[in-house]
């Protein structure tokens, strides 16, 4: 393990480039040095010095802590290497991220670990995996085995769609090899939330609730996304609602992979359904959610670097209490033309430095890349990627804090910028088939 820690202020590898990483450094760069790897072009404009971008292999730099952003490095062994090394990281190993990587594997490890779940079949051939289908009532949900940044999951009520959907995934021509095994599930109903929880291979502390925006058009129509924007708190799912999917779902999953001789230090996510029989876990990622990490982490008013550097080390119960803001807070994400099918690149970006001089709004870039030969301030950005700008308001309660992103986005613009504009509306939202249904 490296020992930094004497130091007045640690130095922190935060791996990745997206909206979440942005979030992640400008809050742990409140209590450390930090140097994100490699970060993104609009990062580097936007810090103002409160952290730096370095494109480099994150096994390459000089850290105390290295903090492990998307899933695909956890999945192929990025902790492993660094803890090889000696050197201090929070994010699981490839055993336990493989609860992410395979939701066959997932769903096994909840079976076992008695967790409050869709009833699901696990299928490589089509005909098996229809008649499964066919047993069960609308919606069908038919989802990838392996990892499809969050669009591998189709929830439809036309049954032929789904069939349809069965044999892309399966041939492979839909995801490749992530979809060659599918799981098929029992469609649940109710509003969704999103729980996570900081691990240290024993212990589990979680942070407040946050709602994720999954569908691509307002009034939760089109296809899943990554997230469409976020907010938190979540009417409805307080304390109690986390303590109930603390005791139901996160500890007896932590449980059943330490019985495996799985050592789980980092985030483990969970995306439940508030179902009428009480909460049911849809989905486990073994990181922090994107773009809930954009809401959660602004309202986390204490020392988030100890937090992590404590669960990396397997001693949370040395790390300082988590706090929070009483404020609430919305992301909306500016996404690019063509997302999430065929996002389109380089159109250039404007009003980002705008957006984040208005009271209450911070702004995480993500498929942000600078234009060749630009200066090296926000005036030289392009789109590089679908999900291009999260634009987070801050306020006393939740209708604030949403006036707040909308202003922050106001001043947003690029050719084809797309967005929802009902993030954190009061009428109800989230997620539910391609054709919504009222709740
Ligand atoms: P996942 O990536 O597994 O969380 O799925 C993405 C989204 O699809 C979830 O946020 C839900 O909105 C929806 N979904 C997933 N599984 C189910 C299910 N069993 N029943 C209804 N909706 C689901
Ligand atoms: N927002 C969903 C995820 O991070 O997977």
């Amino acid at each position: 393990m490296s020992n930094g820690w004497d130091r007045d202020r640690p130095t922190v590898c935060v791996v990745g480039s997206g909206g979440r990483e942005h979030a992640l450094a400008s809050a742990l760069a409140r209590t450390a040095e930090v140097i994100v790897a490699p970060g993104n072009a609009g990062m580097a404009a936007l810090s103002a010095g409160e952290f730096s971008c370095v494109d480099a292999d994150p096994e390459d730099i000089d850290a105390d802590l290295w903090v492990v952003g998307p899933e695909a490095p956890l999945v192929n062994g990025l902790a492993d290497r660094l803890r090889a090394q000696g050197k201090l990281v929070f994010g699981p190993g490839s055993d336990g991220a493989r609860l992410e990587g395979s939701k066959a594997w997932m769903k096994e490890i909840l079976a076992s670990a008695g967790v409050p779940t869709a009833g699901y079949g696990a299928f490589d051939a089509e005909g098996p995996a229809i008649e499964y289908l066919r047993s069960l009532p609308a919606p069908w949900v038919v989802k990838t085995d392996g990892l499809a940044a969050g669009k591998g999951v189709l929830v439809t009520d036309d049954f032929d769609a789904a069939v349809a959907d069965v044999r892309a995934k399966l041939s492979g021509a839909a995801f490749g090899a992530a979809g060659r095994q599918v799981v098929v599930e029992e469609g649940l109903v109710g509003p969704e939330v999103s729980v996570m929880a900081i691990c240290d291979g024993v212990r589990a502390w979680p942070l407040v609730a946050a709602r994720d925006y999954k569908r691509a058009g307002d009034g939760d129509r089109g296809p899943n996304t990554g997230g469409m924007g976020a907010l938190s708190p979540v009417p409805g799912a307080g304390e109690d609602v986390v303590d109930a999917v603390m005791r139901s779902a996160v500890e007896p999953t932590l449980a059943a992979l330490r019985d495996r001789g799985v050592d789980y230090r980092g985030v483990l996510y969970a995306g439940v359904m508030l179902t009428a029989a009480g909460p049911k876990i849809l989905e486990f990622n073994v990181r922090f959610g994107d773009p809930e990490t954009q809401v959660v982490l602004p309202r986390w008013d204490g020392d988030v670097t100890a937090v992590l550097a404590a669960a990396a080390a397997g001693r949370l119960d040395a790390a300082p209490p988590i706090t929070w803001s009483s404020d609430a807070a919305v992301t909306v994400v500016l996404a690019a033309a063509g997302y999430p099918d065929s996002p389109r690149a380089g159109d250039a970006i404007t009003g980002l430095d705008a957006a984040a001089a208005e009271e209450g709004v911070q702004v995480f870039t993500a498929g942000v890349g600078a234009a060749p030969d630009s200066p090296a301030d926000a005036s030289g950005l392009v789109t590089a990627g679908g999900r291009v700008v999260a634009v987070t308001g801050l306020g006393a309660d939740i209708d604030a804090a949403r006036s707040r992103a909308y202003a922050g986005v106001s001043h947003v613009d690029w050719p084809g910028l797309t967005y929802r504009h009902d993030i954190a509306a009061p009428s109800p939202a989230g997620n539910g088939p391609e054709v919504a249904t009222p709740r």
